[in-house]
């Protein structure tokens, strides 16, 4: 028996029923309805629509129910559509017709917004821990190479020496701001609209306010309609869980590149990487590609629900029902991802020595030869083209900046003198950038302790 069998004359078609279901997705959503549903309970209770005894019995019906559901020994039914109904009808199995009092005043439209509420609430709290996790192993490998320089590059070509642990800092606050929009969604997330009923609002006299504190909400929604068919929350979400993801990708694109014997900047411990089933010499650096690979159902779920919700007219519409499949999606893989990568990242083997190496081929230090001559009075365009003269005969010549002699230089400017090797040299190169935010060692060592704070909050 349906909770609408009322009008229907017909049984539902066992196709639709199954089309239709929801239980599968959203099942999980059990021990945020069940909170909800004793909330309402007591709400009711409050309001004079319940007996104390029979809110009483309602709330032992409940706890009932929650104990087959925590034993894994609650009878879930498909053809019972969604957990609200499967719930409910055990409710009744328990204490009998008063169960039938519970859904007075109340709808599964304003139930899935509440559930779907808490439910995000929790998982940020546990995504944001697992994002500060990852933050923590990122801060722990840059103090242990704190002094280890690397080619930095713009468009993958090598452009100017950085700090090994100024590029692992980028990431560290790239995730500080994941954790702020978190937190954002959270806070956005915090309106109660339970009491909204289906579209109306409640007909009852429920004190909504007393039902926000019960159930830990900030405030309460002020128009029903938008209540019921709000679901901005989880678009946001899902924002937030794309951008984390897509950073997440970044990281294991640079992780990735580093690993291959080209770069060779790391090496992948054999815990975070898998072998060919061909090839035997192959080391795959799996667990960092599907990190890479992942992100791409992250910004597909955005869009997934984006494009379900833009044609809908108010209110409630079943079409979204569909949210639940992509945020939960989105959830389970964002904490696979928090999850796998602080393990992944404290387990490379980084091999400083190539990477100062290469940090210093490549002409990477042309730029601070330019500042020398900006700093002696030339103005930077001119000292630029200056410059770019001296790599092209120095690639003409196949040698490097440092291999030149000062008569060399001086053919291109007078204003050399022999401190200009001082100048393009690594050491000197890092130390120059000490602005805030620069990869000076010393800057750095700043900006480590300002992570960590960050990383702790
Ligand atoms: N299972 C539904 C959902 O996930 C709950 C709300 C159903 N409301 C309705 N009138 N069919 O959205």
């Amino acid at each position: 028996m349906k909770p609408w069998g009322g009008r229907f004359r017909q049984a539902p078609d066992p196709t639709a029923e199954r089309f239709t279901a929801s239980l599968a997705v959203d099942r999980r959503l059990w021990p945020h309805d069940l909170i909800a549903s004793e909330a309402w309970a007591r709400a009711l209770g409050r309001a004079g629509v319940l007996s104390a005894a029979e809110c009483a019995e309602i709330l032992r019906g409940l706890g009932e129910v929650r104990q087959e559901l925590e034993a894994g020994a609650f009878p879930f039914r498909p053809e019972l559509e969604d957990i609200h109904t499967n719930i409910e009808r055990r409710l009744q199995e328990k204490v009998g017709a008063v169960a039938g009092k519970l859904h007075t005043g109340r709808s599964r439209n304003d139930q899935i917004a509440v559930d779907e509420r808490l439910y995000l609430k929790d998982a940020v709290v546990r995504i944001r821990r697992g994002l500060a996790e990852v933050q923590s192993a990122l801060i722990d490998r840059a103090a242990e190479m704190l002094d280890a320089p690397m080619p930095g590059y713009t468009h993958l070509q090598r452009a100017q020496p950085v700090l090994l642990a100024h590029h692992l800092l980028a990431y560290v606050c790239m995730l500080a701001r994941d954790r702020e929009r978190l937190e954002a969604c959270r806070a956005r997330a915090d309106v109660l609209p339970l009491g909204s009923g289906a579209l109306a609002g409640t007909a009852f006299p429920i004190d909504r306010e007393a039902l926000a504190r019960d159930l830990g909400f900030r405030e309460v929604s002020t128009n029903s309609l938008d209540a019921v068919s709000d679901r901005d929350f989880l678009i946001e979400f899902l924002a937030a869980a794309a951008v984390i993801g897509m950073h997440g990708s970044r990281l294991a694109a640079d992780l990735t590149l580093w690993a291959t014997a080209e770069f060779g900047f790391v090496e992948f411990s054999d815990a975070f990487a898998t072998g060919s089933s061909i090839m035997p010499q192959k080391k795959n650096p799996d667990a960092a590609e599907l990190i890479r690979g992942k992100s791409g159902r992250l910004c597909g779920n955005l869009v997934a629900l984006l494009t379900t919700m833009k044609g809908l007219p108010l209110a409630y519409n079943s079409d979204m029902q569909e949210d639940k499949a992509p945020f939960f999606d989105s959830v389970d893989t964002l904490e696979a991802m928090v999850g796998v990568l602080p393990p992944l990242l404290r387990s490379l083997a980084f091999d400083t020595r190539r990477m100062r190496e290469a940090a210093a081929a490549g002409f990477s230090t042309a730029t601070d030869l330019a500042d020398y001559l900006v700093r002696k009075g030339l103005p930077f365009r001119q000292a630029h083209e200056i410059v770019g003269q001296i790599v092209r005969h120095a690639l003409d010549a196949g040698k490097g900046l440092e291999e030149l002699a000062l008569d060399d230089l001086r053919r291109f400017s007078a204003l050399f003198e022999k401190d200009a090797f001082d100048a393009v040299s690594l050491e000197a190169s890092l130390r120059a950038h000490a602005v805030t935010g620069g990869t000076a060692p010393a800057a750095v060592r700043e900006a480590l302790v300002s992570a960590r704070r960050l990383a702790a909050e």
